[in-house]
């Protein structure tokens, strides 16, 4: 098969960490003869610096044109400081996942064996977590009006869901539910936002059409707490923009590091696949950060854009088997030996 994959490495680490994910994807490629061809593509800092806008045209267009989109990070500490900065690299994100009608964001935490007591969490909380996220990735608050008043002393952002919306996402949440346990949380605050009481009654009356579907529909709040307290109560979890980026790097916790974790984001057409951690600016260069993340979102890409299951299989095969080996990076290492980003990169991709 012919795979034509947009390759965005934006910012920070994101260089590095994609590079061990083109090792891998190729040595994957390689063994079930496959043929990749990567096109590279400004996004972020990196393209503000180089063409003054985060996301290009070119890059939109690139991106369309692929079969998928593999993506690293984005995000530059000289803005974080900067509220005055005209433009930033997020906002690049933010239109790449408007134009591309990227929608749903779909974000599994699980557990790795060999390093469930790397968790902050006790181990009998979490052993067995096996949970998604489904996290709306157009909408909501993100994408509300927002602005000042009051000659500069006031701001606001609003946050706003069309039924349309909240019916398309809360319908895949419904079809991944049937895929898997088939228990569904829509996660709202429904006792306060007029929004989520939108969400509510949306995802209410889908629940006719998933007879075998058992919804829960819990406080967003609640979720938070209940997440550390019980993870493993949890399969698929519907939710709002704002409220899923929150719980999402809160979930990330349970695997026992931000660097493991990997991302999906599926729209009309063209999918983009992604690590949930940033572009991690005090490591960027030092070929010491986690790799893992990505390259297994490599292998969301191989399965969900592709439909190559194995091909899925053997990524994430290797990649715990380095970890069983003890083949990890800094964040993992625990006083053991710290391997480079780049050494990972190249075990995994020779081990597959
Ligand atoms: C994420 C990130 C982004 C978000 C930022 C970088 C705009 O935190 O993908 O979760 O808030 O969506
Ligand atoms: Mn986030």
């Amino acid at each position: 098969m012919k795979l034509n994959i947009a390759l965005l490495a934006g910012d920070g680490i994101g260089p590095e960490v994609i590079d061990q994910a083109v090792k891998v994807s190729d040595a994957v490629a390689a063994k079930f003869g496959h043929e990749i061809s990567w096109t590279p593509a400004l996004t972020g800092a990196a393209a503000i610096d180089a063409v003054g806008e985060p996301y290009p045209d070119e890059t939109h267009e690139a991106c369309v044109a692929a079969d998928a989109v593999l993506f690293g990070a984005i995000g530059h500490p000289r803005f974080d400081n900067d509220p005055s900065a005209k433009v930033r690299p997020e906002q690049g994100l933010l239109k790449m996942r408007q134009k591309l009608g990227l929608f749903a964001n779909v974000r599994p935490t699980f557990t790795f064996p060999s390093l469930i007591d790397k968790s902050p969490l006790k181990r009998e909380r979490i052993e067995g977590t096996d949970l998604v996220f489904l996290r709306e990735l157009t909408g909501g608050i993100y994408f509300g009006k927002r602005g000042r008043e009051d000659n500069n002393n006031t701001a606001y952002d609003t946050c706003t869901y069309t039924r349309a919306e909240v019916e398309r996402l809360a319908k895949k949440g419904f079809e991944m539910a049937m895929q898997r346990s088939k228990k569904l949380c829509c996660v709202d605050k429904a006792n306060v936002l007029e929004t989520s009481r939108l969400w509510r009654e949306t995802v209410q009356k889908l629940e006719k059409d998933y007879p075998e579907v058992e919804v829960s529909y819990e406080f967003v709040d609640a979720v938070a707490m209940r997440l550390v307290q019980w993870p493993s109560a949890y399969d698929v979890l519907i939710t709002e923009n704002l409220f899923g980026d929150i719980l999402t790097d809160e979930a990330s916790v349970i695997s026992g590091s931000m660097g493991l974790m990997p991302s999906a984001s599926l729209g009309e057409k063209t999918s983009l696949f992604e690590p949930i951690h940033g572009s991690y600016p005090q490591a960027a260069g030092k070929d010491i950060a986690n790799p893992l993340a990505t390259v297994l979102s490599a292998a969301m890409m191989f399965e969900t854009a592709f439909g190559l299951k194995d091909e899925a299989e053997a990524i994430r095969e290797v990649v715990n088997k380095s970890l069983a080996e003890g083949v990890v990076t800094e964040d993992l290492a625990d006083g053991g030996k710290a391997y480079k980003t780049s050494e990972v990169g190249n075990w995994l991709s020779e081990h597959i």
